[in-house]
């Protein structure tokens, strides 16, 4: 069985003040069967491993570089994000791909160097809008997998995030039928490719304007193993129901 993952992008928010948000979250959920996950910005990990130290909170990082170390000015290693303190990463979202024109190949070489200092892989892959409309999506959403992710890729190292580009920040979440429908294609890919064992555990979240009211209607849809939530993630308050809906998918309620 999948276990269900809830997993919290803070993009560029959060400073040490934002820290009692995760110290909530940490003391309001436990379910062995839903894990949750937050994603700080690099200067919080830290502090927020600290934070969430004795309790099932996780704290992860929102990208590495794809060397284990060297003269790479303002970038982090996955060694250092082992070492500060968070045990998964979040690769090729599409702020990086469009920010930094990050590639599928370079953020397959992260994931590799990811996987080498032991860290969960979180990899995002997503259409835009004119992708979409020209119906190219399952080309744009093959491609974007087979090239983001390393051949090392199973159920316990590596997660793939589908986010529809339109529908990040936007507040307009994918209809039901397109989410099924991505995440049957994602499925029957990595079945192709790794084999029905390993596809089999591999989590598929899906991101884009998730919200408290939208949350239990897509973690309905099969194969749908969880949520990356950016905006709704930043306030315990929001990011709360989201893990509970999350959490009663889990239970079969
Ligand atoms: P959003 O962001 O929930 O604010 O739409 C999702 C993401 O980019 O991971």
């Amino acid at each position: 069985m999948r276990r269900k993952l809830a997993a919290g992008n803070w993009k560029m928010h959060g400073t040490g003040a934002d820290l009692a948000e995760i110290a909530t979250l940490a003391r309001t959920h436990a379910d062995p069967a839903c894990e949750v996950l937050i994603c700080p910005p690099a200067t919080l990990i830290e502090r927020a491993a600290r934070e969430v130290r004795g309790s099932a909170l996780m704290i992860g990082a929102q990208d590495c570089h794809s060397a284990p170390e060297g003269a790479h000015t303002g970038d982090i290693s996955p060694a250092m994000i082992r070492d500060a303190g968070a045990g998964h990463v979040i690769l090729g979202h599409s702020e990086r791909r469009q920010d930094h024109a990050e590639t599928s190949a370079l953020v397959r070489a992260k994931a590799m160097a990811a996987l080498d200092a032991g860290l969960v892989t979180i990899i995002c892959l997503g259409e835009t809008l004119p992708d979409r409309e020209s119906g190219a999506t399952l080309d744009i959403i093959g491609q974007q997998l087979a090239g983001s992710t390393p051949d090392a890729a199973r159920g316990e190292n590596t997660v793939i995030a589908y986010e529809p580009v339109w529908a990040i920040g936007s507040g307009h979440v994918a209809h039901p039928d397109q989410i099924a429908e991505v995440h049957g294609f994602l499925r029957e890919r990595l079945t192709h490719r790794f084999g029905t064992g390993v596809a089999a555990m591999i989590r598929l979240l899906y991101g884009g304007s998730v919200k408290p009211a939208n949350a239990a209607g897509i973690f309905a849809i099969p194969d749908v193993d969880g949520a990356l939530v950016g905006g709704a993630s930043l306030r315990a308050e929001s990011f709360s129901p989201i893990i509970s809906a999350l959490e009663q998918a889990a239970a079969g309620i």
